[in-house]
């Protein structure tokens, strides 16, 4: 694979990456395994939203992954499992148990009916039967479609409906913490909704009693137990679906991102290797969960595309203390860890202390991943964790672009805290102005774009062209539109300001305002909400959500109750809001629009300068909220 071993070789590379992407992806695409050589590298036309990598080429995902490494590194592990509960033993699969057990699963699939082209469900926790299932749908060519473990039975069915998968692939339960999460359970209500699905696949993680319906549920272990251990692959044709991940927006419902097997596999691979300056025989720690696309690129796929070491950490690092990272770490012989600024700023402030125990000596990387770091997390991570001594990569990214677009390139790219730095190689990025022209020169501020393709971008929604091309083409003509405000600097290094539509960023979840107003509308009690984000210590945003209420609702903290439990239930804890303030009218313009910039200030606790309030309705309906502020 290519390599980036000086700041000089980055700026070179870049520039023929510009002058010469086909021929440079397709040197790129060279350290990889195909059937057939593609025919063309690039395709593509950014109006109609159309894009193509390496037509003409067959390849496989999974051999990939896999088979590749077999010759040479059969007995490498590739990965570690651990459990939540450290007193638990962690388990280990080299390449070659891994491959046996994904051959064995691709089997199964096909057993079941399951064939290229059909959609599969995976609902698991973090344990090695997800990355098998992963990568034995990609070896039959099935797409799969993750959805994180966290998320409530009607967003599963929501995702299982609109890419009408026929199978689901679960578990009985899971620990997270000392929290104990009935997966069965809630898969058993969303399969009252889904008629798509016709089995269901249920591994027993923790011997938990659970119901199994005949004729749909079946046991993991009973499939598996007669399975054949050998299958060959069968390479498809490089813009083959690999995989579904649903993700919010602005409006709407989720979108099913699609991903496609060679340019995904390529850019994954690449940006692996080179951002994180990967050397063989490196323990990678990826804390991302599989439902992510972090952890799909970066925990499974990135890192055994390169015969790399990938932990996979089942817990959360707070249980049972706040050092269990470090005891990975310690544990595992680390040496690149991979987190995101939500935990580093949950881990700062519960002081310093617990690293007098751990031996971190062997970390050589750090990472950061999903929101802007603020300076004072990533001094403190630089400090403590990487005792001054390692590089730490600030990795812009999304789960559109199947990989990440601007970092630095550790121990080549200087560091400045908080910025992520420069692109990539092949990643030509540029910040518009408000009239969509591109803005020149440094030291300036805009919207980010990217006006050239990459291989790992996604090629559709699932099932809604249009809507790809109406999310991410039509706000700049030409242009792949980020959603991402951004600054650059006098050298040209880019920071990420954050959102800058009505998408938050809570803890590193993606999560639509208009998505936890849906749920929040659906309780009877309310009749209108307004969602905002504002500033949080922790979770780098909070959810405040502003609602007006039905005659018959009463009593405040049992409403607040009622509706924390309904987002619970209609997405998933994690879309919780954390301030509701219940309001008698809600801003709105003469059009009867909400005027939401009023109620992020009020959100983010500013008192005055609310801007213009001419256009409201009844200006002094803000007065009255501003009064009940929380
Ligand atoms: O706002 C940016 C933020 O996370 C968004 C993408 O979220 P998602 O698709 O869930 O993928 C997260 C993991 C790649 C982006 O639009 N974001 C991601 N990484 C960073 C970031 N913001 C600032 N700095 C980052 N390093």
């Amino acid at each position: 694979m290519r390599q980036i071993s000086s700041f000089a070789k980055y700026h070179e590379e870049y520039k023929t990456s510009i002058e010469q992407p086909e021929a440079f992806w397709a040197e790129v695409a060279e350290y990889f395994a195909w059937g057939k050589k593609w025919d063309k590298v690039l395709e593509w036309n950014f109006t109609d939203a159309n894009v193509k990598w390496y037509s003409g080429g067959t390849t496989n995902m999974s051999e990939n992954c896999l088979d590749r490494h077999l010759e040479k590194h059969a007995n490498k592990v590739a990965l570690i499992w651990e459990p939540n509960d450290p007193k638990e033993a962690s388990k280990s699969l080299t390449y070659r148990q891994l491959h046996t057990e994904v051959c064995k699963f691709a089997n199964v699939l096909l057993g079941l009916g399951i064939k290229q082209g059909d959609r599969v469900c995976i609902y698991l926790p973090m344990i090695p039967e997800a990355a098998v299932a992963m990568l034995a749908c990609t070896r039959i060519g099935a797409i799969h479609s993750v959805v994180f473990a966290g998320f409530s039975s009607t967003s599963i069915s929501d995702r299982i409906n609109d890419s009408q998968c026929s199978l689901l692939i679960t578990a009985d339960a899971v620990y997270r913490g000392d929290k104990k999460i009935d997966l069965k359970k809630i898969v058993d209500d969303a399969l009252l909704l889904t008629p798509s699905i016709q089995k269901c696949i249920v591994f027993n993680h923790r011997n938990s009693a659970i119901d199994m319906k005949p004729g749909r549920d079946i046991w993991w272990s009973d499939l598996m137990a007669n399975a054949n251990p050998i299958h060959q692959v069968a390479r498809f044709e490089a813009e083959t679906p690999l995989f579904i991940l649903y993700t919010s927006g602005s409006t709407g419902k989720p979108k099913g991102v699609l991903h496609t097997t060679a340019g995904y596999m390529v850019y994954a691979g690449y940006t692996f290797k080179n951002v994180f300056n990967y050397q063989m025989g490196e323990v990678f720690f990826c804390t991302a969960d599989v439902g992510w696309v972090t952890g799909h690129t970066y925990l499974v796929y990135g890192p055994l595309l390169n015969g790399a070491t990938s932990v996979m950490f089942e817990g959360t690092p707070s249980y049972p203390d706040h050092g269990r990272f470090w005891d990975v770490v310690d544990k595992h012989k680390v040496n690149i860890f991979y987190t995101a600024p939500t935990a580093i700023r949950s881990l700062q402030s519960q002081g310093e202390e617990i690293f007098k125990t751990k031996d971190l000596s062997t970390l050589r990387v750090l990472g950061s991943v999903g929101e802007p770091i603020n300076e004072e997390a990533w001094h403190w991570y630089d400090k403590n964790v990487g005792k001054e001594n390692c590089p730490i990569v600030d990795t812009w990214w999304q789960t559109e672009t199947g990989g990440i677009l601007i970092s630095p390139i550790a121990g080549v790219t200087p560091l400045k805290p908080s910025f992520a730095t420069l692109p990539l190689p092949g990643i030509q990025t540029v910040l518009m102005d408000e009239k969509g022209n591109e803005i020149a020169g440094n030291g300036t501020e805009g919207n980010l774009c990217i006006k050239f393709p990459w291989p790992g971008m996604a090629r559709s929604v699932y099932g809604d062209h249009e809507r790809f091309r109406q999310t991410y083409f039509s706000t700049y003509l030409g242009y792949y539109f980020t959603g991402d405000g951004c600054k650059r600097d006098e050298d040209g290094y880019y920071r990420i300001t954050g959102r800058v539509d009505d998408v938050l960023n809570v803890s590193g979840h993606r999560i639509g305002t208009g998505e936890v107003e849906d749920a929040i509308n659906q309780h009877d009690y309310i009749i209108e909400s307004a969602v905002v984000g504002y500033p949080h210590d922790i979770k780098g945003q909070g959810i405040y959500a502003f609602v007006t209420l039905a005659g018959h609702a009463s009593g405040d903290e049992h409403v607040r109750d009622v509706i924390r439990k309904t987002v619970t239930e209609k997405i998933g804890p994690f879309a919780r809001p954390d301030k509701i303030q219940i309001v008698k009218h809600l801003p709105k313009t003469r059009s009867g629009k909400i005027m939401r910039r009023i109620l992020r200030k009020i959100a983010e606790g500013a008192t005055d300068n609310l801007g213009d309030t001419t256009t409201l309705l009844d200006p002094t309906v803000v007065d009255a909220i501003k009064a009940g502020a929380l």
